[in-house]
């Protein structure tokens, strides 16, 4: 899958491999508190119903994207970008090919986000995530809310 016009055409998105999960936990704890472990998303790409998608340059991995589905809904567990390739519409183009990459049951798609990652907020709103919850204090280290935020497939 080809990534659209504005990003730097040598990129692509593709489903993740066992080879790519050092590299993803890499950028995860490089991006946000409280990273999931690289077995954790070993454990991921054996499950059927998860989804691990990377973008790629070269032999490069600049983001990922990763979450479940169970009958209508998916959830989305985590996305990052590398930091030094941020603002280039990689973690945009994961976001729409997660949702590409789901069956066609699936309605909506759920995800939580520290109230203060005012980056993601703003990536999930412009792809049409609403806001429907909050649980306080979901986070630790540092202890933070958890909004919740829902988007319709169709
Ligand atoms: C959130 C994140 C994945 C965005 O990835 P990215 O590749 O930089 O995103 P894109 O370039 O595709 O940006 C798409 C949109 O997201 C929003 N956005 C991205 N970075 C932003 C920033 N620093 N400030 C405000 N809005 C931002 C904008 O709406 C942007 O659209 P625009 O470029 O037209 O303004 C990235 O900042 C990241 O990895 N953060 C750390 C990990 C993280 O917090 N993940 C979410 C956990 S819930």
């Amino acid at each position: 899958m080809r990534l659209q016009k504005e990003i730097m055409s040598d990129i692509i998105i593709r489903k993740a491999a066992a080879e790519d999960v050092h590299t993803i936990a890499e950028i995860e704890k490089a991006s946000i508190p409280q990273p999931w472990s690289e077995a954790a998303f070993a454990d991921a790409l054996t499950q059927e119903n998860a989804v691990t998608l990377v973008a790629e340059a070269g032999d490069e991995i600049l983001g990922f994207i990763t979450g479940v589905f169970l009958f209508d809904n998916a959830d989305i567990y985590s996305v990052a970008t590398s930091e030094q390739h941020r603002k280039k519409g990689i973690g945009a183009s994961l976001l729409q090919a997660f949702f590409d990459t789901l069956p066609s049951e699936v309605e909506t798609v759920g995800l939580e986000v520290r109230e203060s990652n005012s980056a993601a907020i703003s990536l999930y709103e412009k792809y049409g995530f609403e806001r429907v919850g909050l649980r306080k204090n979901f986070y630790e280290e540092p202890r933070e809310n958890a909004v919740l935020y829902t988007k319709k497939l169709r």
